[in-house]
């Protein structure tokens, strides 16, 4: 840590390696008015889903320690890959160093929670990215919570990358958002529910929508995760204290910053300001 962290309140932190935690970030906007928010995408490293665990907690805890540093004293993994990967290490090892007062929060948990409820079959289908079907973690989550529910995971590589690349809305995205779909579903034909495991699948929901069979419910995690973080503010009054609200959003992106402000305004509808940070310095 280079500098000393500030104590003072600050805005809430959201992670992702790119655009997708901002699928994320408008619900906790729509959900918390009143809070500040800092996003930072990690969009000159993306995409995360393809790398090893160490590299992923390398980079994860680089964007928590800058948003720490930047005076968040709560940061949202809004990214299944680093919630899977780098989360629990986080927590575990570096928050008692770095200030034992801080809280990093992944996505995976407050998703998994909503699942029993949504599912009649107890067949659950999984997308998200190679890292995040590897790491086991919505198997493993989902079995502590609903013992009984099988779930299969599938991972969709090229997703990511056609939402990075701005081609979600192209004629070429179709193909690998039906193949993955249709992949899943012959593995398990009883699924009734299928997780949308990475924030950026959402910016692709019109054509998931397309060629996922009628009556199988699409979970995306946006309203979940934000109605968590509502709730877990309430029941730490102490933690929401030392948030604060205005009502910004400031954006920070490891890429070109008006390549992040035209991509993401156009997702957000509203023209946004951006500005470049390295995490490597
Ligand atoms: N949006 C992220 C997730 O939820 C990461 C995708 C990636 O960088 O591969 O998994």
């Amino acid at each position: 840590m280079k500098h000393i962290l500030p104590s003072q309140p600050g805005p809430i932190g959201v992670f992702d390696s790119g655009y997708g935690g901002l699928t994320i970030l408008s619900q906790f906007r729509e959900i918390l008015p009143q809070n500040d928010f800092i996003y930072l995408g990690d969009n000159a490293r993306t995409p995360y889903g393809t790398r090893s665990f160490e590299i992923v907690y390398e980079f994860t805890l680089q964007a928590v320690t800058r948003l720490f540093e930047l005076g968040c004293h709560l940061v949202i993994l809004a990214c299944n890959t680093a919630s899977a990967k780098a989360l629990r290490s986080i927590q575990i090892n570096d928050l008692p160093r770095l200030d034992p007062d801080r809280r990093v929060l992944g996505v995976i948990r407050p998703t998994v929670e909503c699942i029993g409820d949504i599912t009649r079959s107890r067949h659950v289908g999984i997308l998200a990215t190679a890292g995040t079907i590897k790491s086991e973690s919505y198997v493993m989550e989902i079995r502590k919570l609903f013992p009984e529910i099988k779930v299969t995971g599938q991972a969709c590589p090229m997703w990511v990358p056609l939402v990075e690349y701005n081609e979600a809305q192209s004629p070429g995205a179709d193909y690998f958002v039906q193949k993955y779909i249709d992949e899943l579903l012959t593995r398990d034909d009883q699924i009734d529910t299928v997780v949308l495991g990475c924030t950026h699948y959402p910016l692709l929901l019109g054509k998931i929508k397309q060629y996922m069979p009628e009556g199988i419910h699409i979970v995306s995690q946006g309203e979940l995760v934000a109605h968590s973080l509502r709730d877990y503010l309430n029941r730490h009054p102490e933690m929401s204290a030392r948030c604060t609200r205005g009502g910004q959003c400031k954006y920070f992106t490891t890429e070109a910053e008006e390549k992040f402000a035209d991509s993401a305004s156009a997702f957000l509808k509203e023209t946004i300001q951006v500005s470049h940070l390295d995490l490597n310095d």
